[in-house]
């Protein structure tokens, strides 16, 4: 595996490869991305992997500072993990210049995430093209964890007609259904035994609905009841259209249901695919 820290030296590396699958990470990595990397491995016999903590996507009241940067960790994994390439550039070398040109997402990044994070899809998506147009990859993996990036960055490749392909990789979770996040890390032992119940929320609103129940705005108030009685601090729980995730009408068959809520300081989100069906 090679580690590349600057952009022409990539480019240079990858110009002979035919076939790229990219996995775009923020490093701190965990098994929910080396599952990413597996599923990029399917796909293409070179797999790049970048680790960037993108300063763009922080809003000022977050703390970017404090991101764990685990470089030697990440790449020792994504090393044993049989990644080609890992690109881990510096701040200077993706934004050498004050980033003036930011990328408009399309209304999607005002909601749900975008409500709680304004800006955040903006710098989320800035970015995603910046190392498109530098990894040049004919596939990208994005994990279904970030249900609505994966759905934004979808609306781009489509939108600006980018040549490459988006693949969505499921969520890793723990023996206990709790989504794999670099933020569990912060959970005390009471609260990680507590943060299952996100999970739980969620999947009881799958059985709900996938037992008949159409009454979506109660589902969601019950689900929301239940993490505030447990001392959950709730952004939204939603139940979406998968694609487009607009709220989902009585009539809709393939449904996600998405959750946000901060447990003691920290902020958790996971979501679940609901097939209704007839
Ligand atoms: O999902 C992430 O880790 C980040 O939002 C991404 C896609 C690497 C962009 O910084």
């Amino acid at each position: 595996m090679e580690t590349i820290t600057d952009i022409p030296a990539l480019r240079a590396r990858l110009q002979c490869e035919s076939a790229i699958a990219f996995v775009p990470t923020m490093g701190n990595l965990h098994d929910g991305h080396l599952s990413l990397v597996r599923l990029a491995q399917q796909k293409a016999d070179c797999v790049v992997a970048s680790i960037f903590v993108n300063r763009l996507q922080f809003l000022p009241t977050e703390d970017f500072a404090q991101y764990p940067r685990t470089l030697a960790d990440d790449c020792k994994l994504l090393q044993e993990q049989g990644v080609n390439v890992v690109f881990a550039p510096d701040e200077r070398d993706i934004y050498p210049v004050p980033q003036e040109f930011l990328l408009e997402p399309t209304p999607l990044a005002n909601t749900l995430e975008g409500e709680f994070r304004p800006g955040f899809f903006r710098g989320v998506m800035t970015v995603v093209l910046k190392l498109f147009n530098i990894v040049q990859p004919q596939v990208a993996v994005f994990g279904k964890k970030d249900y609505q990036q994966l759905q934004l960055v979808r609306a781009m490749v489509r939108q600006l007609n980018l040549p490459l392909e988006i693949i969505a990789g499921e969520t890793a979770r723990a023996s206990d259904g709790l989504a794999l996040s670099s933020r569990n890390r912060y959970l005390s032992s009471e609260e990680r035994a507590e943060a299952v119940r996100l999970h739980q929320v969620l999947s009881e609103m799958k059985r709900t609905v996938a037992a008949g129940n159409r009454n979506f705005p109660q589902l969601c108030r019950n689900a929301r009841e239940n993490l505030a009685g447990h001392g959950w601090e709730v952004d939204y729980i939603a139940l979406q259209q998968r694609d487009t995730l607009a709220p989902a009408r009585a009539d809709d068959s393939d449904l996600v249901a998405l959750a946000a809520a901060r447990l003691g300081k920290t902020r958790l989100i996971d979501n679940l695919e609901i097939s209704a069906g007839a």
